[in-house]
């Protein structure tokens, strides 16, 4: 067996790196569709907040028995390294985990980081997967525990109506908009000032990440990297009559050719204006939004860090149920 260094930008490489975290996906979770290879080169090949290595065990016969990716933030939190690492499943046990977990911990080291972090995930009831074995028995620390929610569409009938009938007239002084891929010109500098706000203000555990430095630049940066992944940004958002700022937002990320399960990535409320049901009311308008614009979206995907309760209890409202969790694991690199 042994360790090779790949290059994200070419299309065989990027394609031995997948396939092993494509089986162990699979293997997990088998009902799943699922990130596909163009997804992930798009991803892979954004280098712009961070630099991206990757790397592959193979067998003597060429053949790949798993991989390894590392993400080294440059804008902020400069002292992490995010690894993805999987085996095949009909690999498993073997050392090769081990092996290539030497190798990103070796290359994270090199590039002066300090902590790594990974990701494992479960299915309800089968808690206790093989990557939370093989991450405790390997020195990581379980830093925050996260839920990860289902919702199917379209909603109850009349959910959405009773909701915003309820809760609108807490948020009086406030207008709800919503957009579709790029954010409008003037709503930008705010969108990107709400995005530094959710990295340090949803609970993380232990992970004690920095605020991310986000700005317009950046925030166009991850709308071309989306695009070019074949997802469409579904977006609403809240703005203050009196100010016209920007100060609410939540986003849906669907993808093109496989609309049937969507992802919720960020929702945030500015700090100031929290407590007037805005989170409840932007999350309502974008599922308006979705269900008018993609009649094929059945499902929608949340992950929550498993503390966040004023986000959970926002989307129970909105009827998603719990369907697994998962766990971010931390090491501190000697
Ligand atoms: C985690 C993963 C990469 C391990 O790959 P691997 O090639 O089996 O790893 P290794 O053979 O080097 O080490 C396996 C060790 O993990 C632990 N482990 C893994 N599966 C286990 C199980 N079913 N029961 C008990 N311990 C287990 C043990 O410590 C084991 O060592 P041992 O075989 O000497 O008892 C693989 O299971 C996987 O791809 N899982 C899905 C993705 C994932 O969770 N990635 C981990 C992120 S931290």
């Amino acid at each position: 067996m042994r360790i090779a260094a790949l290059d994200p930008y070419d299309d065989s490489d990027h394609l031995d790196w997948y396939r092993p975290q494509a089986a162990a996906e699979a293997f997990d979770w088998p009902d799943e569709p699922g990130w596909s290879n163009e997804e992930l080169a798009a991803r892979n090949r954004d280098q712009s907040s961070g630099e991206v290595i990757l790397a592959v065990a193979r067998e003597e016969d060429g053949s790949v028995a798993g991989s390894v990716s590392l993400f080294l933030p440059r804008l902020d939190n400069t002292d992490v390294a995010d690894m993805w690492l999987a085996v095949v499943p009909e690999k498993r046990r073997r050392g090769t985990g081990g092996l290539l977990l030497a190798h990103a911990e070796s290359e994270a080291r090199r590039r002066g980081r300090t902590k790594l972090v990974a990701h494992t995930e479960s299915p309800l009831g089968r808690e206790g997967s093989e990557g939370e074995r093989f991450a405790r028995a390997h020195g990581f620390e379980a830093a925050l525990s996260e839920e990860r929610r289902v919702l199917a569409l379209p909603p109850a009938p009349g959910l959405l109506d009773r909701l915003e009938r309820e809760l609108g007239p807490q948020a009086l002084g406030y207008e709800v908009t919503t957009w579709f891929g790029a954010c409008p010109e003037p709503l930008l500098k705010d969108l990107a000032s709400l995005f530094s706000t959710i990295s340090t203000d949803a609970p993380q555990g232990s992970l004690e990440k920095d605020e991310e430095r986000w700005d317009a630049a950046r925030v166009r940066r991850e709308e071309k990297t989306a695009e070019e992944m074949g997802r469409e940004l579904y977006c609403a958002g809240a703005r203050h009559a009196g100010t016209g700022r920007l100060v609410a937002v939540t986003e849906l990320s669907v993808p093109r050719q496989r609309p049937a399960t969507c992802y919720q990535l960020d929702t945030v409320v500015d700090r100031a204006h929290r407590g007037h049901r805005l989170g409840a009311l932007v999350k309502a308008a974008n599922l308006r939004h979705l269900l008018a614009a993609v009649p094929a979206a059945k499902r929608i995907l949340t992950w929550n860090a498993a503390a966040n309760g004023p986000m959970i209890a926002v989307n129970e409202l909105l009827g998603f149920e719990l369907a697994g969790k998962s766990v971010n694991w931390m090491k501190r690199l000697g």
